[in-house]
């Protein structure tokens, strides 16, 4: 049965502030939940919004000593961009703080404290992986070596990059300490852990009992979590960045991240909210939603959760709506590669054009599945949906009811079948968005939207008011009635979607829209937002016991405030009310704009191929089986010069080169066209190995082997003597 709550809690995961926010982010979780937040507020349920940057754990520690700054300097910087981004995109958050506050650190630690006083921990003592160099304990990324699987001399203690192979630190050949090179030891350290194991009954029965309705990947993750059996996690690290354990014996230990990140939802309210905090966290008149992406369910929907219940005063999530993932031009995105769009690079470079990367993130969402973004498709889905279908639709009736009407609403007459056609089809669409956005299927509730706009587009396109004007200005008159509702129909329906076109179109008709309750203004001041048609985004607020705005208060901007409750109801705007002015809803995205977009791709990739051939280079292949110093005096290696070189006919591999070798003038097939032009050799002393069998390549009998050095990336070269030597002369 539904449970009847008072208010919604939504949290979006707290993105680590290691790095700029990209359009996966964005996809995955901000622009669901912000379409999920607007759309509840414009139902008139009380919402808090809660995110925050996640400052912690190990990543934020080595890209501050890559960079040679403190890790506090690499927090503050991005943790700046995330905030910008977020709210230039439109996503505004009751509160964006940070898990490096003094309200957090307190927050964390009381929790910690309040479990470990409650007996809640265990401990054990482990050997974990330590510099003795540097002293410190090494996380596993601190741990480099050679990859067992593919030899890469530069795989992390916990994941190879080249093969992807998940490794542990104990399988890295030869493993050596990144912070001093040191060969790392096995000491005993001793650590705190959630005992989850205690836990697994309660969370079969809380999850896969009476959780069913939850999301298929989400509720099949968790299935396939409690099937294999839970583990104990430690909740502490050896680190000396992060929340420093709140006990005494746990010097120099720190709060694992993810023990500390969650609890940063709570302590980000109440940051936020001083003293009412606790209705939000504590009442089971709350409904709390997390909205996170894939890699997150395990801590959202199993650790987080036995904490909360380790702990005994919180609510648990009523829902945990995490997407899959978003890939780009058909490769994963990837931070270290530069592989992403990055949304302040985009808000820099698409002014005015923020609702394009909403709506298409939206049409686009992986929610069921991995998707793919295109800039192709970003650029079709503006110019032909946007652009041909929503703003087409708008700008003729606003354009039209300007030239016929003087910009005011023109009065309706009788209604024909194909009016009220076109007005009946939007109550259904209004109610198919509702059930979509409130179980969490926005991509099908952005369709939905999309399918008032066609009606509307296909209504004024049918109805051909512009020439009915020459004909019949009252029938005109009631054509772009109908159509201007529809438009009304369009802001509120898309004000979820895309707020900045909701905001234009509302300027255009000139109408306020109630947005629901807004808790920006922090304690004790819960208002009802009245946007205002056009005041750019300022909000007119009232306490939230005042339901309406005051006559009188701002006459011009409130005669008319669109309702959700009025979607569809055919009667928005009234008979003489003045529009504002028309102005295009979207514009095209050109070939050149998408063009240049994939150039920048293309240059990241060079870019990646270019380093990955560096990193090439610099591999050293692993040292060959044993040999006895009898093999090695088997073979004859002797200095030698070209006398001759010459391209092998139908090989674009091999030279034939002529060579004195002292004891003899001989001919030696070579694969090194590659390397070497033949008229560069002539001259040239090498090396041989001058009693190797010899072979017929290409017809052409070859005696002995030139011996070259070989790079990583496959180069090579001649080894030649420093000084030139008597030809003949034995190497060994
Ligand atoms: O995956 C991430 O980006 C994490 N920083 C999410 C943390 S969500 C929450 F628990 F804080
Ligand atoms: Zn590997």
């Amino acid at each position: 049965m539904e449970k009847n709550f008072k208010r919604t809690l939504v949290t979006c995961a707290l993105p680590y502030a290691n790095g700029p926010v990209h359009i996966g982010h964005l996809a995955g979780v901000y622009v669901p939940a912000d379409i999920y937040v607007r759309y509840l507020r414009m139902k008139g349920e009380d919402v808090l919004y809660i995110c925050g940057s996640d400052e912690h754990g190990v990543p934020i520690t080595i890209k501050a000593r890559a960079q040679g700054v403190s890790p506090q300097d690499i927090v503050d910087k991005y943790h700046g961009i995330i905030k910008d981004s977020f709210s230039r995109l439109g996503i505004n958050f009751d509160i964006y703080s940070r898990t490096t506050s003094k309200v957090h650190e307190k927050n964390a630690s009381d929790f910690f404290k309040k479990l470990y006083d409650d007996d809640k921990f265990i401990t054990k003592e482990t050997e974990q992986f330590f510099d003795p160099e540097a002293k410190a304990f090494l996380a596993d990324r601190y741990i480099v070596g050679t990859c067992p699987k593919c030899g890469n001399p530069n795989a992390y203690g916990d994941q190879c990059e080249k093969c992807g192979s998940t490794l542990s630190p104990e399988e890295l050949i030869d493993p050596k300490s990144k912070l001093s090179g040191a060969a790392p030891i096995k000491v005993k350290t001793k650590h705190w852990y959630m005992p989850l194991n205690e836990y697994e009954p309660w969370l079969r029965d809380w999850i896969l009992e009476q959780h069913k309705e939850w999301k298929t990947n989400v509720y099949g993750q968790c299935k396939s979590w409690l099937d294999g059996g839970l583990q104990p996690r430690a909740v502490s690290r050896d680190l000396d960045w992060g929340i420093p354990l709140p006990i005494d014996g746990a010097e120099g230990k720190v709060l694992y991240v993810w023990f500390d990140a969650p609890i940063g939802y709570i302590s980000n309210t109440q940051e936020l909210l001083l003293k009412s905090w606790k209705e939000w966290w504590q009442s089971q008149d709350t409904r709390l939603i997390h909205f996170i992406g894939k890699d997150n369910i395990v801590f959202h929907c199993i650790v987080f959760p036995s904490m909360l219940k380790a702990h005994g005063d919180y609510i648990l999530p009523d829902n945990v709506p995490a997407n899959e993932f978003l890939n780009l031009e058909g490769d994963k995105i990837s931070t270290s590669h530069n592989w992403a769009v990055w949304l302040n690079e985009y808000a820099d470079e698409f002014p005015g054009q923020e609702d394009v990367l909403r709506y298409v993130l939206c049409a686009n969402a992986p929610e069921t599945k991995d998707n793919d973004f295109t800039w192709k498709d970003f650029q079709a889905r503006n110019n032909s949906e946007l652009v041909a279908i929503f703003g087409n639709f708008v700008n003729r009736a606003v354009v039209l009811t300007e030239k016929y009407f003087g910009g005011k609403v023109p009065p309706r007459g009788a209604l024909q079948p194909i009016d009220e056609e076109a007005l009946a089809q939007i109550p259904q669409c209004r109610k198919n968005l509702e059930a979509a956005i409130e179980t969490f299927h926005f991509r099908d509730a952005l369709k939905e939207a999309m399918n008032i706009a066609r009606i509307g587009n296909k209504y004024i396109s049918d109805t051909e008011p512009w020439k009915v004007a020459k004909t019949d200005m009252s029938r005109c008159a009631t054509i772009l009635n109908v159509s201007l509702q529809i438009c009304a129909d369009l802001a509120l329906a898309f004000e979820p979607f895309t707020p900045f076109a909701a905001e234009r179109l509302r300027n255009m008709l000139c109408v306020g829209v109630k947005a629901g309750y807004d808790h920006r203004a922090g304690e004790g001041k819960p208002t009802v937002n009245f946007y205002k048609a056009g005041e750019g985004r300022a909000l007119h607020t009232l306490p939230s016991s005042q339901s309406e705005p005051q006559a009188g208060s701002n006459e011009n901007a409130f005669r008319i405030v669109l309702d959700w409750e009025m979607l569809g109801s055919q009667d928005l705007l009234p008979e003489g009310h003045e529009l504002g002015k028309p102005e295009l809803l979207f514009s095209k995205v050109e070939d050149s704009v998408v063009e240049a977009q994939i150039a920048k791709l293309n240059a990241a990739k060079a870019a990646n191929e270019e380093a990955a051939k560096a990193e090439a280079a610099n591999e050293v292949e692993p040292q060959k089986a044993e040999c006895s110093f009898d093999d090695f005096q088997k073979m004859d290696i002797r200095t030698a010069t070209v006398l001759a070189a010459e391209r092998v006919p139908k090989s674009d591999k091999l030279l034939k080169l002529s060579i004195d070798t002292g004891i003899d003038k001989r001919t030696i097939v070579s694969g090194i066209a590659k390397f070497y032009a033949p008229e560069d050799l002539v001259g040239k002393q090498i090396c041989i190995l001058a009693n190797l069998k010899p072979r017929t390549i290409f017809g052409i009998e070859s005696k002995g082997m030139i011996l070259m050095a070989q790079q990583g990336d496959g180069a090579m070269r001649f080894i030649t003597p420093q000084e030139t030597l008597h030809n003949g002369s034995v190497i060994g």
